[in-house]
């Protein structure tokens, strides 16, 4: 029997999706990565403990919980290793329960060089405004069909000879482009050596692992990283991440087939953030936006950049539900909006000049210049309702705003988030309920 979730964010990241597969991995076997790098930020919060994680799967405080990392992550040996060790610091030991696909493109210094490089060009007038992770970068390799993967690094004099092709290619770019120093070949030749030694255990062809497990009936969760509109071939283009965050990244960032899952959750906030430039139809630049920010925290888990706000966006959503086929929807973060006398949600686009509403999503960046949100308001609810744990104990308000959403929609609520900590959750869908026990 096929038992396998996706979880992933349908906004621009941030939705909550390490507090989701924390709660819904407790029993599950395996929790899988199949896209982006240590550029997420996911925040658990449990009895008063807080874990951030970057690029480890959020399954981390299940003892039993394996965790993978697909071949469609990109990973900077440094940086997991530095992972591992935080963790361990924290009494978490993930070291013999981590699995490393053998495909894994790495990162390395120089691609986090020019990814600061291009972002903090004072000439660059579309700076993306990026994690300053080198993911960009890393994935062009990638494409390019130059990157230098994880088996690589077997064979020392094979990863010597592809790691001084590539010295020089961004070296050259680095100095001539950006007027930047060069990096050191040696310095990353042996530091990579080095760690490599320290963590060839995991390395696995995860395909052929995962396939095997699923028939033997195990539970997976596949777990997203940043959300569909920041996704390279369905979000705000230019201003996206450089990998497929939506459904179609599961499939090529792990090798497993879509018939394997069974269920797929989409994670959107109650309201909406982004961090980094780009369209925002609906954000704010008011007092409601100083407000939701001071009580919702919204600051970046990776950078610590405050995240820019704005009113729930359900075009947007229409779309990321429709793209990747969403079973059921989670909605976090309703104890934020527990005090606002007036809610807005914007139900359609019009055109800033005709006036007429607008049909298609936009696909350039001119075309969302001219989007003007329109809303539907609904009266706030003035109590709390962090920690609820059924949703008819949350007030009336609530319920309407919620129902609400789920018929413009066209689609169940299935998980409703209370507060940040994994037990403040409304769990509405049966095979979700089974799931985690
Ligand atoms: P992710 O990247 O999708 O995992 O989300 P982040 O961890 O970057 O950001 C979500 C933030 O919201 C974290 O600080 C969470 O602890 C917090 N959070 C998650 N769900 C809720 C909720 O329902 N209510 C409140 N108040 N905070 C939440
Ligand atoms: P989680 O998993 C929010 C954004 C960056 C920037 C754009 C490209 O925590 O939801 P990149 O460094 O990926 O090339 O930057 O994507 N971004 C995120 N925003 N949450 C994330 O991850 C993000 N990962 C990348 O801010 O706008
Ligand atoms: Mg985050």
């Amino acid at each position: 029997m096929i038992n396998n979730i996706v979880v992933l964010g349908i906004q621009w990241g941030d939705e909550g999706k390490g507090k989701i597969v924390d709660l819904l991995s407790q029993k599950a076997n395996y929790v899988v990565r199949y896209q982006g790098g240590n550029n997420a930020g996911h925040t658990l919060l449990v009895n008063k403990k807080k874990t951030i994680l970057h690029l480890i799967p959020s399954c981390v405080l299940h003892k039993n919980v394996h965790a993978v990392l697909g071949n469609g992550v990109v990973v900077s040996l440094i940086d997991l290793v530095n992972e591992i060790t935080f963790l361990k610091k924290q009494g978490i030991l993930i070291q013999n329960r981590l699995i490393l696909s053998s495909s894994i493109p790495l990162i390395f210094k120089y691609h986090i060089k020019l990814d600061k490089a291009r972002e903090c060009n004072i000439l660059n007038k579309s700076i993306i405004g990026t994690t300053h992770k080198g993911i960009g970068p890393a994935y062009e390799d990638k494409v390019a069909r130059r990157a230098i993967r994880i088996h690589d690094l077997y064979n020392e004099d094979h990863f010597y000879k592809l790691l001084k092709k590539n010295v020089k290619y961004y070296n050259f770019q680095l100095k001539n482009l950006y007027q930047k120093k060069s990096v050191n070949f040696e310095k990353i030749f042996d530091q990579s050596i080095q760690i490599f030694n320290t963590i060839k255990d995991m390395i696995q062809d995860v395909s052929f692992l995962l396939n095997n497990q699923i028939k033997q009936g195990k539970k997976i969760i596949f777990e997203g990283a940043q959300g569909s509109l920041l996704d390279v071939d369905h979000g705000t283009y230019p201003y996206v991440s450089s990998s497929n965050s939506s459904i179609g990244g599961v499939m090529t960032g792990t090798g497993i087939g879509i018939n394997k899952i069974k269920y797929i959750l989409g994670i959107s906030k109650t309201y909406c953030t982004r961090v980094g430039n780009g369209p925002f139809p609906t954000e704010l630049f008011d007092r409601t936006s100083e407000y939701l920010s001071k009580v919702g925290k919204e600051f970046g888990t990776t950078t610590g950049r405050k995240r820019r706000i704005g009113w729930l966006d359900l075009v947007l959503l229409k779309k990321m539900i429709l793209i990747n086929s969403l079973s059921g929807l989670c909605l976090t973060k309703i104890d934020v909006l527990d005090y606002l006398p007036k809610i807005k949600v914007c139900i359609k686009y019009i055109d800033k000049h005709s006036h007429k509403k607008i049909s298609s999503y936009p696909i350039n960046i001119e075309n969302w210049k001219n989007v003007v949100p329109v809303y539907k308001v609904f009266t706030g609810w003035n109590q709390s309702t962090r920690g609820i744990t059924s949703f008819i104990k949350l007030p009336i308000e609530a319920q309407n705003y919620i129902n609400f959403i789920a018929s413009f929609l066209n689609i169940s609520i299935d998980l409703i988030s209370t507060g940040p900590n994994r037990n403040e959750t409304i769990i509405t869908n049966k095979f979700l309920k089974e799931f985690v026990r």
